[in-house]
């Protein structure tokens, strides 16, 4: 009894007060890493002038983005594959969040928009902020569009869903690649066998490699409104011939690897169980990744510069569709179910649906630091990128997996389990392994 007691309590931290903490307003998330003294400063889209201008122009994609786009290993038993944004809009009606109908089905990527004139009443404007979209759908069953589409054995392409490129100049030589990654939904984890908690309708993923003058430097890869933060050179790659405009040539390039967890897909460096990324080491709520399908997002993306106000289409597939849907920041997907509704439920750290994430240009874009954010369990308040893959742990780990996490060298070495456990609590429920990881990894 005390033991559950002990386990719910802890569930309840790290699921929702840690998660509510992390919206903290005084942490800076605009301040440089340290690795990135030495180089000149990273500039915010705002400040670049025309002498500190890494780009040509706007519309413009530099090859090397391409030659360095992380290659995607979904899990080999999602069920939950990558989506068409433009097929996702047609099975949903815009709803404030007061539940009034803005506009019904059936919707074109065109009709999203930073701000709707209200049809009932033309004088009022309603920001889109205040929006989401609502499934025509019910997403509990399963319909065949939520489902997505997988990648083609031999090449990797999607055809069927592109993934979404935003490439933004940082200034003096630096150039981020944004990668967008969409999927129509996110199936949470179980919890001692009971689950999936935290599931939500749409899902957008990202990744960001950070070049300076052409070379990759750095990659950031999300995970849970968090992420992983590496040097490049750290990641795994995988040798592949160099597609141009999606014909192979002979030219060998290696490009990085990353791993998305099955159902969440939050993204990771290497393959197994991942506990969310909070100091506790605590694997109850994991995720799982594998070597599972391998997804080339370079093969098939709707591309775009964004120079902190505008978003400019790099080709005429993009220009048919618009700019506007990237402008709407309302929520890509459902509203949480409320406790009346039969398919809702809950369990002390989770409602079984919540609310649908906000799209690409609300995920701080203008960043200088590599982090997205910064999480409340990210104790030291700056976002350094690890010199070594952070391995999964557990059974889907590969062989030499074990030597990875810092602590876990230590820690997963100790025989017999009962004896790991004590260790584990000893060394404050693994915030020292973090400490620890923090200074060497
Ligand atoms: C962004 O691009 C638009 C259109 O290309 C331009 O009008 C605007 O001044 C640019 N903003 C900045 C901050 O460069
Ligand atoms: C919205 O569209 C659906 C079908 O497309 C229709 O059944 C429904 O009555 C419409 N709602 C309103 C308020 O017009």
């Amino acid at each position: 009894m005390i033991l559950i007691s002990i386990l719910l309590t802890l569930f309840y931290v790290e699921a929702v007060v840690v998660p509510w903490l992390d919206d903290d307003p005084f942490i800076d998330v605009t301040k440089p890493s340290k690795q990135e003294l030495g180089f000149p400063p990273v500039l915010p889209p705002n400040e670049i002038t025309d002498d500190t201008r890494s780009l040509p122009s706007e519309g413009f994609i530099p090859d090397y983005v391409l030659k360095h786009c992380p290659l995607v290993h979904l899990y080999s038993e999602e069920e939950y594959w990558p989506t068409d944004v433009s097929e996702f809009i047609h099975h949903f009606r815009v709803m404030t969040n007061e539940g009034k109908l803005l506009r019904n089905g059936t919707l074109d990527l065109k009709d999203l928009k930073e701000e709707f004139l209200d049809l009932e009443d033309p004088q009022e404007v309603v920001e889109s902020s205040d929006t989401y979209l609502s499934s025509l759908d019910d997403f509990d069953k399963d319909p065949r569009w939520m489902l997505g589409h997988k990648p083609e054995y031999s090449s990797g392409r999607i055809n069927d869903a592109p993934a979404v490129l935003i490439v933004v100049d940082k200034g003096n030589g630096w150039v981020d690649a944004y990668w967008f990654y969409f999927y129509a939904f996110n199936l949470g984890p179980f919890i001692m066998g009971y689950g999936p908690w935290g599931n939500h309708v749409g899902d957008w993923e990202h990744s960001l490699v950070r070049f300076y003058e052409g070379e990759p430097k750095y990659l950031w890869m999300s995970a849970h409104g968090g992420g992983g933060c590496y040097q490049f050179d750290a990641i795994e790659k995988k040798k592949r011939y160099n597609y141009i405009h999606g014909k192979p040539t002979p030219e060998v390039v290696e490009r990085p690897l990353i791993f998305s967890a099955r159902g969440t897909h939050a993204n990771y460096a290497s393959v197994g169980q991942h506990a969310h990324d909070v100091p506790f080491f605590f694997s109850a709520l994991s995720d799982f990744t594998d070597r599972g399908p391998l997804w080339d997002p370079a093969l098939n993306f709707l591309g775009y510069t964004y120079n902190g106000t505008n978003v400019t289409p790099v080709s005429k597939r993009e220009e048919e569709l618009g700019t506007s849907w990237l402008t709407y920041k309302g929520r890509w997907g459902d509203k949480q179910l409320p406790w009346s509704d039969p398919r809702q439920r809950w369990c002390p750290v989770q409602w079984r649906y919540i609310e649908g994430p906000t799209g690409p240009l609300t995920k701080n874009l203008e960043r200088t630091g590599l982090c997205q954010r910064m999480k409340w369990g990210n104790i030291l308040r700056v976002c350094t990128p690890r010199r070594t893959i952070k391995r999964g742990q557990g059974l889907d780990a590969e062989r030499n997996d074990m030597v990875g996490d810092n602590c876990g060298v230590l820690l997963y070495r100790i025989r017999p389990k009962w004896l790991r456990s004590l260790f584990r609590i000893a060394m404050w429920r693994g915030v020292a392994c973090f400490l620890m990881d923090y200074f060497t990894g």
